[in-house]
């Protein structure tokens, strides 16, 4: 076989497993309020993990992971509350508020909050600072419950 022919076989392949490929859409919105349902479950999680390691004496450094992960993901955070995924809009029950919607900036705003909180922690850990670490850990539970007491059902203010 030529090398043009050669070429052109691979071009061929190729152009094959192109148009084989399968379409895959964006997540619907039920699946958005899915996906954000886990992740707030997972920051829990994560969220705990940190508190108990403080307990058990470890090194803020330690944690420096799950606290640069909550500071990305806090940054996701508003962007999985898309219009059309309130309460009775998808069949998911959510918790999500009207509010959400309603007053987009300040939701927005106590998302940023969080971010920033989550940002400061991040610090900490890196710097290894577990006094910091400790208290800061609390005001980022504390951003949590500012955005719920608005925003989310069931929730009666910060704590
Ligand atoms: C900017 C607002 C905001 C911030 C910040 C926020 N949450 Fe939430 N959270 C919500 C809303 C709104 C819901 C309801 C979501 C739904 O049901 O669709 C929720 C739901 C949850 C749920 C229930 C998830 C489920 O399975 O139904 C948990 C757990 C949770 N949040 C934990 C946290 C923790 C822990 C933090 C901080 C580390 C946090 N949240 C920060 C707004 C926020």
């Amino acid at each position: 076989m030529s090398r043009c022919a050669a070429a052109a076989g691979a071009i061929a392949i190729l152009a094959v497993a192109g148009l084989a490929q399968a379409q895959v859409g964006p997540p619907s919105p039920a699946g958005l309020v899915r996906a954000r349902q886990v992740t707030l479950d997972l920051s829990a999680i994560a969220n705990g993990s940190m508190r108990d390691a403080m307990k058990t004496g470890r090194e803020a450094k330690t944690q420096a992971y799950a606290a640069m992960t909550l500071a990305k993901w806090a940054r996701i955070l508003p962007t999985l509350f898309p219009t059309g995924t309130g309460q009775g809009e998808t069949d998911v029950k959510t918790q999500a508020l009207p509010a959400v919607w309603r007053d987009r900036a300040g939701f927005e705003k106590a998302a940023a909050g969080y971010a920033a909180a989550a940002d400061r922690l991040a610090d900490l850990a890196k710097a290894n600072d577990t006094e910091g670490f400790k208290a800061q850990l609390d005001e980022l539970s504390h951003a949590c419950d500012v955005c719920h007491a608005t925003y989310k059902e069931g929730d009666r203010g910060p704590k």
